[in-house]
């Protein structure tokens, strides 16, 4: 039996602090009692906001992005402190596009996931090979290249965190990898935490992000190793992200 998922809303540069709060007010009522692990990941500044109106619902909130130092002179950028004060308890890291579009190296995701966790805040890292490098069979390497960053510089630190296995190529796309697709990654993923002896390898959720929709979230939850959905712009829309909540209990 495969834990409760975790179904998690990345928002991405969409709605802002109003459309933000009429989200949560129509989304809430619409997963009461659903067996899964909620996270919404608003722009920062619509976190407060979306947060404001959620109570004590179960569902949490987190950043899409954070700055590894803990304040500075660093023009637009936010701090895990930040963060967390404004209600946080979770963060992404290395999300592809932040990767691709803001040239953020593995080096610079694992310490951003070195400061989540140290921030107290459950950092979720986001991996994933383009098309070309899966067209080049350089699926492992590529993975596991952006997975060992992680491992090596979370090593020693303690607290959860989350993985997501995001195919560059099924990112808003409407390209959607198969559950067999979902599951070689994640099963490489899993095996590699196991291997490395990292806690709780076994217990980690690995969600799989990457054109899921109310239509393919039950199929992609029932592959074996994935753990949650990480949701894009199926996420806009409070009755389509609900179904997809729903989607992991049936
Ligand atoms: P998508 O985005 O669901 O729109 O493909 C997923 C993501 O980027 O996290």
């Amino acid at each position: 039996m495969k834990p409760p998922p975790v179904i998690a809303g990345n928002w991405k540069m969409n709605l802002g602090p109003g459309a933000a709060r009429h989200f949560v007010e129509s989304f809430l009522p619409l997963v009461h009692g659903v067996d899964a692990e909620l996270l919404l990941f608003p722009t920062t500044l619509a976190l407060g906001p979306a947060r404001s109106v959620a109570g004590d619902a179960r569902v949490r909130f987190g950043v899409q992005n954070v700055h590894w130092e803990d304040q500075g002179a660093f023009t637009g950028e936010v701090s895990v402190a930040m963060a967390a004060e404004a209600g946080a308890t979770h963060a992404l890291a290395g999300h592809s596009e932040r990767r691709q579009l803001f040239h953020e190296t593995d080096a610079e995701v694992a310490r951003k996931a070195v400061a989540i966790r140290a921030g107290g805040l459950v950092p979720l890292v986001c991996l994933g090979e383009t098309l070309d490098e899966r067209k080049a069979g350089r699926l492992e390497e590529v993975i596991l290249r952006q997975l060992n960053a992680v491992l090596d510089a979370l090593e020693g630190g303690t607290g959860p965190w989350m993985l997501a296995y995001e195919p560059v190529w099924a990112i808003g796309t409407g390209e959607t990898a198969t559950p067999d697709d979902a599951a070689e990654a994640h099963t490489l993923l899993r095996n590699r935490l196991v291997a490395r002896g990292v806690a709780g390898a076994g217990k980690i959720p690995i969600l799989y992000g990457g054109s899921v929709k109310p239509g393919n979230a039950a199929e992609l939850l029932a592959a074996p190793q994935v753990g949650g959905l990480l949701v894009g712009g199926a996420s806009l829309d409070p009755v389509g992200f609900a179904a997809i909540a729903r989607a992991g209990t049936g």
